[in-house]
């Protein structure tokens, strides 16, 4: 009877009573962000809105007539996006510029706040690339065990060295400097002004759960996101005194061609996709489908943005989707190996 009481004493403390007082924290954050910025008062600046996910957030925010400014590489695409949404938007402009060229953030960074008038509300920072190859395949590591118990006669070892490891580096340097870098260094040009003209400014950065758990085939993309997750919680409670709200967003597996953007693949292989002719794209296509870990119940695109609009609206810190995936963090703490054989089973590792 009395250890009863205990055990439910203890579950309460240790679930009711936290979920209680973040719901609490939570509801008046939601309260003060809406009633100070109106939707069509907002300023939002999407980096990596040509495609995917960002592409979506420009739709809804337009929609909801933000005053928007738009990045990204690929120039063309912004300017359909223009197009498409110039009379929907409370206004829309597009800034063409590569995050990780040091001659560009400052100059994205000028020329948004131009486009929004001096002044910005939200900035999302959606940009990132992946990598899709197992880690020994990418260092060329010989992964043979037939021979393990014969004692080599090669007195140089040469054959224990790995045939690769400047290309695992190289990959590495890469999407650590898109998907953590980049960030890092559009977040310290656009914070000044996120403090000095917005009454409640946010920075949302779009992570994965590959920031969260790690994955077979995901080695240094798991380490990018686990970077920029760590790099932006500290952030968020160092910044919340100026009044900016940090927010990190963890998605599942979204449809979108992320894959196409593997820093690992030569670029031949992962950009002919589309065309079905040549050796060369159905070598790729099967290759794709060897390394890519299912998008079996993917979200969509807009699913995945909607998502993302409601996590800025909410100032949420640290947000899951879908929802249930929340569960898989639990699950983490309470059962490890389970979550590893799940990660496993995802990607073909069992
Ligand atoms: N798809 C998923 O399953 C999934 C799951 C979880 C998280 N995420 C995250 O969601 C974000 C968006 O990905 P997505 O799925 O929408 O893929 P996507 O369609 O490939 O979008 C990536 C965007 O980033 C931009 N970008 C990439 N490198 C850039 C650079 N150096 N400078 C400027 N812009 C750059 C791309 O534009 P340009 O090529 O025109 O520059 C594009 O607009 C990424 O951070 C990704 O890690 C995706
Ligand atoms: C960050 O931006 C500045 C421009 O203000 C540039 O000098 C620097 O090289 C950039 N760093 C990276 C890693 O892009
Ligand atoms: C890998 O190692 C095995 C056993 O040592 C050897 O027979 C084989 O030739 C090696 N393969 C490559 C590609 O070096
Ligand atoms: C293992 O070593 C034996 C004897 O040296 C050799 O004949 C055989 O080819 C080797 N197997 C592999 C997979 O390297």
């Amino acid at each position: 009877m009395l250890s009863s009481v205990v055990l439910a004493a203890t579950v309460t403390a240790t679930v009711a009573l936290p979920v209680l007082v973040s719901s609490i924290i939570r509801r008046r954050r939601i309260i003060e962000r809406i009633s100070l910025i109106p939707h069509d008062k907002e300023r939002v600046v999407i980096i990596g809105a040509s495609s995917g996910i960002g592409l979506e957030l420009a739709r809804i925010y337009a929609h909801r007539h933000a005053h928007l400014v738009i990045v990204a590489r690929r120039e063309e695409l912004l300017e359909q996006l223009v197009q498409e949404l110039g009379t929907i938007a409370g206004s829309i402009h597009a800034v063409q510029g590569d995050i990780t060229a040091p001659e560009d953030v400052r100059r994205i960074t000028i020329e948004s706040l131009g486009a929004l008038r001096g002044g910005i509300d939200t900035l999302i920072i959606c940009a990132g690339v992946i990598s899709v190859l197992p880690f020994e395949e990418l260092a060329g590591i010989n992964c043979t065990t037939a021979n393990r118990t014969l004692s080599s006669d090669n007195a140089e070892y040469t054959h224990l060295i790995p045939a690769n490891p400047q290309a695992a580096l190289e990959a590495s340097i890469k999407i650590m400097n898109v998907n953590y870098h980049a960030p890092l260094n559009l977040t310290s040009h656009f914070l000044p002004a996120l403090i000095q003209t917005s009454s409640a400014g946010n920075i949302i950065v779009v992570s994965s759960m590959a920031g969260k758990i790690g994955a077979p085939t995901r080695s240094i993309y798991c380490a990018s996101k686990h970077a920029a997750q760590g790099f932006f919680d500290a952030l968020g409670m160092e910044v919340e005194r100026t009044g900016v709200h940090v927010g990190i967003v963890s998605p599942g597996t979204v449809d979108t061609d992320l894959r196409q953007s593997a820093v690992d693949l030569p670029k031949s292989e992962a950009y002919d996709l589309s065309s079905s002719s040549s050796a060369q794209a159905n070598t790729s296509r099967s290759e794709l489908k060897r390394i890519a870990g299912t998008k079996k119940g993917a979200m969509t695109a807009h699913a995945c943005a909607e998502g993302i609009v409601r996590a800025s609206d909410y100032r949420q810190h640290d947000a899951v989707m879908p929802w249930f995936y929340q569960m898989s963090l639990i699950l983490n703490l309470i059962s490890p190996p389970l979550v590893r054989w799940l990660a496993k089973k995802k990607y073909g590792y069992l």
